[in-house]
């Protein structure tokens, strides 16, 4: 297991590309098995979790070419409609592959996810939605066993507008008999992507990128060519960095609409972010971090993905904050370990209250899961001297080479082989 060795301090400095989004990359990749044939999909960034997926439909008998960004997936011989615990524990997003294959083949066999780092991820809405368009659905042995001769158009209501269960739920509705009225659906950039694929591919849908979708099914679909989205998560994860380390940084491949809440809050802190055609910039050579409470919500919210990175910036603050998550109520796991660096952060229920210190000190942390791993590697690079970031295989998972972009805009860090743990 990787580790990170960091000598904390540098101003970050320097222009970044960001890479294309992880999690609109792990819906499109799912969305190519609804068509037999070659699909495209552009600026897939190289992560784990996009290598898992690759695997689980390698697996299922898709050929996939992946090179330079460009992701080639041909579905004409897909044998297997199962995705076995081997890959779905590796990563709950494999769930998404239920929705197409089901509509395009009529069953299918998926793990179920389990648990996740910080507490249940239910995928309930996922499966009653299934029921409701008519799969027959059974629990065997951990799987989801689902069969449909097709799927019917329904009108389906989320309770809560998820991500996944409209993902899947798009996903199997626009192979389906008749018309699909999702209401509450979630309107996050990533879903909107998945659905320009759709669309690309030949579905019928109506009002993506808000919060009712209408779908008519299709009798089939066919292969298509799609770029994905900068991932924002990454983007403002960088900017975080930069307002930290009190640097001077250019991101480019992002647009301002992806970040509208983080980029507001930035400002609240401080930050001077200049916009252009092409990225965005952040000066933050004199900045002086002024306390600023966020709550995170679903897009265009403060998302639940910044929440940890925005937690230690807030540490360094002139005072007190408060960071409440109403997306995940236990994700928290950040904290213990950022109060080994020094920051003052206490815990109450979904609600974290940051006192801002005067700076942090480093010390061996340990990464227990994507984002707060990626808010020790922040702390890091901002606190005093040397920082051991243990187990950065949660990092490896959702950001693409995110050590070696901190080092090319100065960071002191270095990935080491195999820590003792
Ligand atoms: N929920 C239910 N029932 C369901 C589905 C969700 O109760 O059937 C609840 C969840 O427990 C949670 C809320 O609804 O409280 C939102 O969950 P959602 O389904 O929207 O999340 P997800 O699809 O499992 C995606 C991202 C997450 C991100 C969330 C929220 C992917 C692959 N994952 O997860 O990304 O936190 O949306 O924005 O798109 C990450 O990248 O670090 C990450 C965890």
């Amino acid at each position: 297991m990787d580790k990170f060795i960091i000598n904390g301090g540098a101003a970050l400095k320097g222009e970044i590309e960001v890479s294309g989004a992880k999690n609109a990359s792990l819906a499109l990749l799912p969305a190519t098995i609804l068509a037999p044939g070659k699909s495209t999909l552009r600026n897939t960034p190289e992560l784990n979790d996009v290598f898992t997926m690759i695997k689980l439909v390698n697996h299922m008998g898709a050929e996939v070419d992946f090179s330079d960004h460009i992701l080639s997936i041909d579905t004409s011989n897909i044998k297997l409609q199962t995705a076995p615990y081997e890959h779905v524990k590796k990563m709950r997003a494999s769930v998404y592959v239920l929705g197409p294959l089901l509509s395009r083949y009529g069953s299918a066999k998926v793990s179920l996810p389990g648990g996740c780092a910080w507490g249940p991820r239910p995928i309930n809405l996922h499966l009653e939605g299934l029921k409701k368009m008519g799969a027959d659905i059974d629990l065997v042995d951990g799987y989801i066993v689902a069969k449909a001769k097709r799927l019917n158009g329904v009108n389906i209501y989320f309770d809560i507008p998820s991500v996944g269960a409209t993902g899947n739920i798009l996903m199997a509705s626009v192979l389906a008999k008749g018309t699909t009225v999702i209401s509450n659906a979630a309107i996050e950039p990533e879903i909107t992507n998945l659905g320009e694929f759709l669309i690309k591919m030949g579905a019928k849908i109506d009002g993506s990128g808000t919060n009712t979708l209408t779908i008519e099914g299709v009798d089939e679909l066919h292969p298509a060519e799609v770029d994905t989205i900068p991932d924002r998560i990454e983007a403002g994860t960088l900017l975080i960095a930069t307002a930290i380390t009190s640097g001077k940084v250019k991101l480019t491949n992002i647009d301002k609409s992806l970040l509208q809440t983080v980029l507001l809050k930035l400002e609240s802190a401080g930050c001077d972010i200049k916009i252009n055609s092409n990225g965005l910039g952040l000066d933050a050579a004199n900045l002086e971090i002024n306390p600023t409470n966020i709550s995170t919500a679903v897009f265009p919210g403060f998302p639940t993905d910044m929440q940890a990175q925005w937690t230690v910036f807030m540490s360094l603050a002139n005072g007190t904050s408060s960071v409440r998550d109403t997306i995940y109520f236990d994700r928290f796991k950040h904290v213990p370990e950022l109060v080994r660096l020094g920051a003052d952060i206490t815990v109450n229920e979904n609600i974290a209250i940051i006192k801002g210190v005067k700076n942090l000190n480093g010390a061996k942390v340990m990464s227990t899961d994507l984002r707060a791993s990626a808010s020790l590697v922040l702390g890091g690079i901002a606190a005093k001297g040397n920082t051991e970031v243990l187990r950065v295989y949660h990092l490896d998972r959702g950001y693409q080479r995110i050590d070696e972009k901190l080092k090319h805009l100065g960071a002191d860090i270095k990935r080491v082989a195999g820590d003792e743990f």
